[in-house]
């Protein structure tokens, strides 16, 4: 299996800026053949990656969009609008969305229904806070979002879901888990999705994200327990990012 690796751009990278980055990104575009790449953008440049990424191996992504199909909601965008763009994924309750858009557990189940109804693949972002793993509740916070997260996944025969294993104190922060760590919580994911889907659990692929560098990628993919990553701040240099792909192929 070819390892993930997921550039998270947050509220970053104009369409100017992202016009350049693909630039110097794609200048060699051989790497891209043997990982499975893709960037999310904000939304109004989504387009643009869009169409420079057109019949290339690098996929782009949603950060984010609401569970209603239309109506009556300003200021969000729908998973068809995603969909309707070529956006491959949908990441699902990252921390930042949990803590400044106030997204509840029941919340982002519905955006993980949602994303796999419009034929995209959710990617369920879970992980403590520096609070929660100090009170060594870091394995119930997590097993908790995952039970919700995946809570509506039952209805659909077949599915695509990744989850990203995220530990919220070590997000832009510089600060890293150790490599033991983020595994042994994969591995507890992967049993608590055993329990909750009837089916696919083991195929589920399981990443990692938190200050991930070109320097430390390694240490966190394992081709096992953990296949790929989730990058936000290492994902806006297009020769650090490209860098850290080459580190896993
Ligand atoms: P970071 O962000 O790589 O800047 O820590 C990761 C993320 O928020 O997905």
């Amino acid at each position: 299996m070819k390892p993930i690796v997921i550039g998270n751009w947050k509220m970053h990278l104009t369409a100017s800026e992202a016009r350049a980055f693909l630039r110097d990104f794609m200048a060699h575009p051989a790497v891209f053949e043997r990982a499975e790449v893709t960037l999310c953008p904000t939304g109004p440049v989504i387009p643009i990656v869009a169409d420079t990424l057109r019949g290339t191996a690098v996929r782009w992504g949603g950060q984010n969009a609401h569970w209603e199909t239309q109506g009556a909601f300003t200021g969000e965008t729908s998973m068809a609008m995603l969909a309707d763009l070529g956006c491959t994924l949908v990441l699902c309750g990252h921390s930042e969305r949990r803590r400044f858009a106030h997204e509840t557990d029941a919340d982002i189940s519905r955006k993980v229904e949602q994303t796999v109804a419009h034929g995209m693949t959710p990617v369920l972002c879970v992980g403590e806070t520096y609070e929660q793993r100090r009170q060594q509740q870091q394995d119930i916070v997590v097993i908790e979002q995952v039970r919700k997260g995946v809570d509506l996944l039952a209805a659909f025969p077949s599915l695509s879901l990744y989850v990203a294993y995220e530990p919220v104190w070590a997000i832009g922060t510089g600060q890293t888990i150790e490599s033991a760590d983020a595994m042994a919580m994969a591995r507890l994911i992967r049993s608590t999705l055993r329990e909750e889907l009837p089916t696919g659990a083991d195929s589920v692929p399981i990443l990692y994200g938190g200050s991930v560098t070109p320097l430390n990628v390694a240490s966190f993919v394992d081709g096992d327990s953990i296949t790929g990553v989730l990058v936000g701040g290492s994902s806006l240099d297009p020769v650090a990012f490209h860098q850290l792909i080459a580190q896993l192929v």
